[in-house]
């Protein structure tokens, strides 16, 4: 069975001290040694280094960067590839639909970052999703089949195990406005038969997938129920401590 996770994306928030103060009290509020689920922090990079040294070695918690460079090494300045992140991190995540849109990452660039990725027995949490004008023109699921087909169909069924995959329809990341719960159980339903398809039952339900998009305390209920369900990539609501722990019990009791 798929792991549960919720995954906190504070994206270009918080300074080190910030980040520092905020982890200091999920750990003494919140009971990590006993909850079922995976928790997964991605700060800035700069904040990472420091985050390490506070974390407990438990394997239910984990730091994840938000992003990496497609290529191993080289003149790429400004850039911080896998290589580097391997001792750092345990996931990545990849194809955020804010990198897409403003780094212009390709679905080609981005099955380049997944294989380097693996490669440096490193997880990425793979995030697709559609604009509105796709919903609207009903080519919602096609969208995301070629999102996944393209960036991770090549992978045998040991590698893609080891791939977590976000659902974060593009119209919901940031708006305030989640998508419905039919909504997404009617699409995460869709990436598990894409995936059974390819790769069989057994796979398809040992891969978490989980949603994205406006996702906070007082929805994360309806939506952690849906079926196909494993969890949350979570922006705005994972910035707030206190919401942040209100949504991993949630996430435990479901
Ligand atoms: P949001 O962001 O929860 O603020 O909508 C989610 C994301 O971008 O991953």
């Amino acid at each position: 069975m798929a792991k549960k996770m919720m995954i906190a994306n504070w994206k270009m928030h918080l300074t080190i001290q910030e980040a520092q103060q905020y982890l200091q009290y999920f750990l003494q509020h919140f009971p990590y040694t006993e909850a079922p689920i995976n928790i997964l922090f991605c700060p800035p990079l700069t904040h990472i280094a420091t985050l390490q040294k506070m974390m407990p070695a438990i394997s239910s918690l984990y730091l994840g960067a938000q992003n990496c460079h497609h290529q191993a090494q080289g003149a790429f300045t400004g850039e911080v590839s896998a290589y580097m992140l391997k001792d750092m991190v345990t996931h990545v995540l990849v194809g955020h639909s804010e990198r897409r849109k403003y780094a212009k990452e390709t679905d080609d660039i981005l099955k380049k970052k997944i294989d380097l990725l693996l490669s440096y027995k490193l997880q990425p949490i793979f995030c697709c999703g559609e604009p509105m004008v796709v919903r609207q023109h009903n080519q919602h699921i096609s969208f995301i089949q070629t999102q996944i087909n393209t960036c991770l169909g090549h992978l045998s069924p040991q590698a893609i195990q080891r791939v977590v995959i976000a659902y974060e329809p593009i119209w919901a990341i940031g708006t305030g406005q989640a998508a419905h719960s039919v909504q997404i159980q009617t699409m995460h339903q869709a990436i598990r038969s894409i995936l059974q398809q390819q790769y069989g039952p057994t796979v398809a339900q040992n891969i978490s997938l989980v949603y994205g998009g406006s996702c906070h305390e007082k929805n994360a209920a309806e939506i952690f129920s849906c079926q196909d369900v494993d969890g949350g990539l979570i922006g705005s609501a994972a910035l707030d401590v206190e919401k942040w722990i209100k949504i991993g019990h949630i996430l435990a009791a479901v």
